[in-house]
């Protein structure tokens, strides 16, 4: 009798020391198991109760039950604390701290050159200018032939581009050099109405990229077919759009050029908008700032448009925005605009 009684009193202590030291839930189903299941210790301890003397009997049995009900109590103390702990252990890992700042959303900017189209188109369109869109992939013959381009002419060489592979016999299908072959579409449609549009995109060339040349930029055109219209409607508009565009007071000057498009033809400048016509840095101590190129719809042009030469004129001009803009922000690189670099396009956002 006393070696089973002191056995229970070891395995108590055992017990007891080992829950000690179970310091999570897996552990205390291994305790459980070990001390209290049905193949642990106890069990086997108290299988011996049989071979003690019937006298003995009642009192290691008693004994065993309370030690079971210490033990399984120990068990459910210590199951419980743990279950506690496992909770707030996953509270803290997930906690969420309602006090941080969100996380702002990037915003996204229209592009320089977005903006000055939209202030042109804008510009354009209080002189009744409709925006017309003309495709950028385009046959030669608008890019070039219907615009009064004589084939093989020298004019085609300073406008090399991107041709598109065609079947063999097919006609010439290339990106447009400039805007200018969205006069004849735009004349098509609206032939013999008379019109007024303005024609944005992109254009295309097959050039050296360098701080002054990219081999895509943007274009905008202007054309105004009507009966009368003379070369001062031409400048007059184009005033208009100087002093909008670059401010009050800003002058216009149309220098003889040449296009194949256009008799006769005219370079545009504007008075310098830094120094107003004094002369500086930006202007290269000229007072003027060269633009753009315009002039009156040669007959020719009109005449492939649908418009008869007798009875309708016209004046025309082509303008890049991303040099409108390198003008008005003093950008030394036209690189920059396509070069992909968010600090460029937030510094006008
Ligand atoms: N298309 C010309 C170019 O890309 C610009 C131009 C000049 C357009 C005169 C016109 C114009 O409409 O009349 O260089």
């Amino acid at each position: 009798m006393t070696t089973l009684l002191d056995e229970l009193t070891t395995l108590e202590q055992e017990a007891l020391t080992a829950l000690e030291t179970v310091a999570d839930l897996s552990a205390l189903t291994e305790w459980k198991s070990r001390f209290i299941g049905k193949q642990g210790r106890l069990s086997r301890l108290s299988r011996g109760l049989g071979a003690l003397p019937a006298s003995e009997r009642p009192l290691v049995g008693q004994r065993v039950n309370a030690l079971r009900e210490h033990l399984e109590a120990a068990f459910s103390a210590a199951k419980e604390r743990l279950e506690a702990q496992a909770v707030a252990a996953e509270l803290a890992a997930e906690r969420i701290d309602v006090t941080m700042p969100g996380r702002r959303p990037a915003v996204g900017y229209v592009h320089l050159t977005n903006q000055i189209l939209r202030q042109v188109q804008h510009i354009f369109a209080e002189m009744g200018f409709q925006v017309w869109e003309s495709p950028e992939v385009e046959y030669d013959a608008f890019n070039f032939s219907l615009l009064n381009f004589p084939d093989d002419h020298p004019a085609r060489d300073m406008q090399d581009t991107f041709y598109v592979e065609m079947p063999a016999g097919a006609p010439s299908v290339l990106l447009r050099t400039h805007t200018s072959p969205g006069q004849i579409h735009a004349m098509r449609r609206n032939a013999p109405n008379p019109l007024r549009v303005l024609i944005p995109g992109k254009v295309y060339r097959n050039e050296q990229v360098t701080v002054r040349s990219e081999m895509m930029f943007h274009q905008f055109e202007f054309l105004a077919v009507g009966r009368n219209v003379t070369m001062a409607d031409l400048k007059g508009t184009l005033s208009f759009f100087a002093e909008r565009m670059f401010g009050p007071g800003t002058r216009v000057r149309l220098r003889p050029s040449f296009f194949p498009f256009t008799e006769p033809s005219a370079e545009m400048d504007v008075t310098c908008f830094l120094c107003g016509g004094k002369g500086c840095r930006i202007c290269k101590y000229a007072g003027w700032l060269e633009i753009g190129g315009c002039g009156m719809v040669h007959p020719n042009v009109l005449r492939n448009g649908g418009y008869d030469p007798a009875e309708f004129s016209g004046f025309a001009g082509g303008f890049g925005p991303e040099r409108v803009a390198m003008l008005k922000y003093g950008i030394d690189d036209i690189r920059w605009f396509y070069s992909g670099d968010q600090r460029f396009v937030e510094q006008f956002g």
